[in-house]
């Protein structure tokens, strides 16, 4: 899959700055692919108002969405984004990559949260729902906010506590990307997706990146059945 659009420049990131922040890997990369690959329908169609991204990390991907993918249509778009990470040292980094970026940070809201505990969007919800969770399959007692994801038992810990959120946040024409992998066992979260909350997943990007097999997958409401 070619990528177009620039990478956000990281270089005010040292390496000692990925001792306490996660260091953006091949899932955050294969996420801007998939993102990219979405910018017609997000800038044509979608129009977002307000984009949310759970455990903002570094901000490679906020910064990416709001400055490459939807760019300077975010303006006309009136865009609002807000980043959460239960890690309280990415948030400062997230606003220096914005900074370092050129994005404009009155319209970044960074909030040290569990996922988007104890903040509701002023309008219906969210546009774009963002999340690249901890997938790696570890131990139940690793989960938590180390910079490096840990899952838990098939990487799905994390997961499984997000996923009946989603349709509590997301807007009736939202969209949610989540990154997995093939241990998370996709399949099954997109049937959780349909025939618990109502909500349709496709794959809309995936790639071998060493030992993991990736992938990114799109979430929107079942306006069929209403
Ligand atoms: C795999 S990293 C992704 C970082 C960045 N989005 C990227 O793609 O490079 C996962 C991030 O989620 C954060 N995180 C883990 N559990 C979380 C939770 N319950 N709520 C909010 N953030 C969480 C971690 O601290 C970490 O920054």
């Amino acid at each position: 899959m070619a990528s177009y659009l620039p990478t956000p420049d990281l270089s005010h990131l040292k390496s000692a700055d990925y001792h306490n922040v996660y260091e953006p890997a091949e899932d955050s990369f294969l996420l801007l692919d998939a993102l990219e690959l979405e910018a017609p329908f997000l800038n044509d169609q979608l129009q977002p108002r307000w984009c949310l991204e759970v455990g903002a990390g570094s901000g490679i991907v906020s910064t990416f969405l709001a400055g490459q993918v939807l760019g300077s249509r975010a303006v006309d778009f009136g865009t609002c984004f807000v980043v959460t990470d239960l890690n309280p040292r990415a948030l400062p980094v997230t606003q220096a990559t914005w900074a370092r970026n050129g994005l404009a940070l009155h319209r970044l809201h960074c909030i040290q949260t569990d996922f988007i505990r104890g903040w509701r969007p002023a309008a219906q919800g969210f546009d774009v729902l963002v999340f690249n969770p901890p997938y790696v399959v570890t131990s139940p007692e690793e989960v938590g906010s180390q910079p490096r994801g840990r899952g838990g038992i098939d990487g799905r810990q994390v997961i499984d506590q997000f996923l009946p959120i989603v349709p509590t946040i997301l807007s009736d024409r939202g969209v949610f990307y989540l990154v997995l992998i093939e241990q998370n066992r996709p399949q099954e979260i997109i049937s959780i997706m349909r025939d618990q909350y109502g909500l349709l997943g496709s794959i809309v990007a995936q790639r071998k990146a060493g030992i993991e097999y990736l992938y990114i997958v799109k979430f929107s409401r079942d306006t069929s059945t209403t």
